[in-house]
């Protein structure tokens, strides 16, 4: 091998799709990564409790899927989805208020594949995607590789600002263009656990209708309430003003209430787009495993699922608590933050001109972790921002870590 001879990175670096030359790795990622020892209270991740994982009842679904049907779950299957778990998605979908046949229902391998679905068939190089601002990082990844220009809406404590939403649409019908869609987690939002307000979904169904608008109503969180009184899916609205689904795609999955190692997700939506979604995710991965769609399905029949959430609403719930109580006790003056309702994350703001990034390589010092808030934002602002997640410390290494939290950020 002569010293010119190129490496195996010389050959492949040397020609990038425009979406390979994209994506990079990050100081942050790299730093979170150290946090993943057992020493570390994280609240970096966005895992569920191992302890909420119906293990048991997993493990005998497929034991009986296995006995009763090898030939047919271990066999490739439709790509829209194994036929009996579709008609139990419409089912669920029903008692969302979103009411849809099983030809309605698209399973995807998690939410995530799904949104990559919608940026192939919606996102073109330039097209302007609405998003929240914070939003989804997973979101931002998968539009990221189709080049969209993402447009921020501003939130509040109620969730998007519907205002804030009209005059982005506005200023782009001014200019000739049309947005690709509206991405919205609209009830416990990943990343600051807030829900948008009842009125202000009527008021954002109205705008769709206005400018033709589509949204993609993306949520995994819906279930995991803890207090107060939900407020109705955006599609449930859509449905109900037009029969069917319309303006609105939802997304959902099991990855919240059953185990994420599954991978099994949905989409509901008007007709010719799940069309075309399953032809762009027969080209993804041909179907989601069939095995892991009969065992949601199985489990789900057997009614796992009303076990499975008021149990992990109330381990949850204890911990969101916990965590909101240690941050009454230890943070430093002009740090706020949220109080959800639901969901998996809390958001903290701090003072202006603040670094979360920097408090991050204080705190992991101290061996707790988080997330700076900035990777949340499409356009890079939020640098006094950070994430919190609840779910997955016990209540015990909550109030420890919330304390060595804070004493990071008195720090400065
Ligand atoms: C808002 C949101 N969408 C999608 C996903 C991806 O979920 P799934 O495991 O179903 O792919 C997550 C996971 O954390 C999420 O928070």
């Amino acid at each position: 091998v002569s010293p010119n001879t190129p490496t195996a990175a010389d050959i492949w670096d040397a020609g990038w799709s425009r979406a390979g030359a994209g994506v990079a790795g990050s100081a942050i990622r790299e730093l979170l990564k150290l946090t993943e020892q057992p020493e570390f209270i994280s609240f970096a991740g966005g895992l569920p409790a191992p302890e909420c994982f119906p293990a048991e009842e997993i493990t005998l679904a497929s034991e009986r899927v296995l006995a009763s049907s090898a030939s047919r779950v271990l066999q490739y299957g439709p790509t829209e989805g194994f036929p009996p778990l579709r008609e139990l998605l419409a089912s669920l979908s029903a008692r969302r208020a979103i009411p849809v046949t099983p030809e309605d229902v698209l399973v995807t391998s998690g939410s995530q594949q799904a949104l990559d679905i919608l940026g192939k068939l919606l996102i073109d190089s330039g097209s302007p995607v609405l998003v929240e601002q914070p939003t989804y990082v997973g979101a931002l990844q998968a539009f990221r590789p189709y080049g969209p220009r993402f447009i921020p809406v501003a939130m509040d404590v109620a969730g998007l600002i519907p205002e804030a939403l009209e005059s982005a649409l506005a200023g782009l019908a001014r200019t000739g263009a049309r947005a690709a869609f509206l991405y919205s987690v609209a009830t416990f939002q990943n990343p600051t656990g807030v829900t948008l307000s009842a009125e202000r979904r009527g008021a954002i169904l109205d705008i769709a209708e206005r400018y033709d608008l589509r949204i993609v109503e993306d949520d995994p969180y819906g279930e995991l309430r803890y207090d107060g009184a939900p407020a109705p899916h955006l599609a449930a609205l859509d449905a109900a003003r037009h029969g069917r689904p319309r303006h609105v795609v939802y997304l959902s999955t099991f990855s919240k209430l059953l185990a994420p190692g599954l991978r099994v997700g949905w989409a509901v939506g008007p007709a010719s787009l799940l069309r075309k979604m399953a032809l762009i995710k027969q080209g993804l991965d041909l179907h989601t495993g069939t095995l892991s769609q009969a065992i949601a399905h199985e489990s789900c029949r057997d009614g796992l699922l009303d076990r499975q959430i008021p149990r992990i609403r109330q381990i949850y719930g204890a911990r969101r608590d916990a965590m909101l109580r240690a941050l009454e006790r230890h943070a430093p003056e002009g740090v706020r933050w949220t109080r959800p309702e639901g969901g998996m994350f809390l958001w903290l703001t701090l003072p202006e001109g603040a670094d979360a990034a920097r408090t991050l390589a204080r705190a992991v010092e101290r061996k707790v972790a988080f997330v700076p808030g900035q990777a949340f934002h499409a356009d890079g602002a939020g640098a006094n921002t950070l994430r919190l997640n609840f779910s997955y410390a016990p209540p015990a290494s909550i109030e420890d870590g919330v304390q060595r939290l804070c004493e990071a950020l008195a720090e400065g």
